[in-house]
């Protein structure tokens, strides 16, 4: 039995704590709802619970199609073991459909379906405001290696087709995701979550927005929208 230890680190959504196993380590995700690098701050009742369920589920799916993940086991509603990462600090943003920063950036429509998978990269800083970077950037601040990079793009394009796919089937269209990456005994594996915090879910029909853009841009119901995304997932009310 795997006993949770001393922390080691609090973040905007999750607490990380050192274990009694070896490279092992237990994420306790919380109900405090941050955006715009911590400028609005506030709380979604149950998100913790809700995230640890819905990633729990991204990543059992993502595992059986052999993609490589930080994760382990769920062992509570807020809780989940995942292997030990050395955080590789260059998050991955994948867009299916233009919304958010690269609407607004490009001055493209939100809803504007995109003719590809298009990757972005950025600077994991808060101080800074995680500022996009390229692989340029990326090979100046040896953020990552060449190597690791062809792994995480390849992961991360994987992971689109397979999310894609999953969430289609409960009409729901993955606009875009953040996915973050680390070192597990010399391994990339895909970490931290995957969730209404960290995704951009569409309902394919309505085009109801199902996830924290509606914390971000005060539309109401954001509890509901997760819970929806959990009922989708597993056919089961919250
Ligand atoms: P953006 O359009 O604001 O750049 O967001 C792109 C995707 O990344 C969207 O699904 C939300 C996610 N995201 C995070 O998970 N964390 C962040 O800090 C930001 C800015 C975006």
């Amino acid at each position: 039995m795997t006993k949770r230890l001393e922390q080691l680190y609090e973040g905007k959504a999750k607490r990380i704590f050192r274990t009694s196993s070896p490279g092992v380590y237990l994420v306790d995700y919380k109900d405090d709802a941050t955006a715009f690098n911590g400028a609005k701050k506030g709380t979604i009742q149950n998100k913790g619970v809700l995230n640890n369920l819905i990633s729990t589920v991204f990543f059992r799916l993502l595992e059986g199609k052999g993609i490589p993940t930080h994760f382990v086991e769920q062992v509570s509603d807020r809780e989940m073991l995942v292997k030990s990462l050395e955080i590789i600090k260059v998050e991955v943003v994948v867009r299916n459909i233009a919304a958010g920063s690269l609407a607004k950036r490009l001055g493209l429509p939100e809803g504007k379906a995109l003719p590809l998978p298009v990757l972005e990269f950025y600077y994991k800083d808060d101080d800074l405001g995680d500022p996009m970077i390229n692989d340029y950037h990326i090979r100046a601040l040896d953020l990552a290696s060449p190597e690791q990079m062809r792994k995480i793009t390849d992961i991360a394009l994987k992971v689109n087709k397979i999310l894609l796919e999953h969430l289609s089937d409960k009409n729901i269209d993955l606009v875009d995701f953040k996915l973050e990456f680390g070192v597990h005994e010399g391994e990339v594996l895909l970490g931290d979550e995957i969730s209404p915090d960290t995704c951009r879910f569409w309902d394919k029909k309505t085009h109801e927005k199902l996830d924290k853009d509606r914390f971000r841009r005060d539309l109401g119901n954001v509890e509901e929208a997760y819970e929806e995304v959990y009922r989708r997932l597993t056919g089961k009310n919250f």
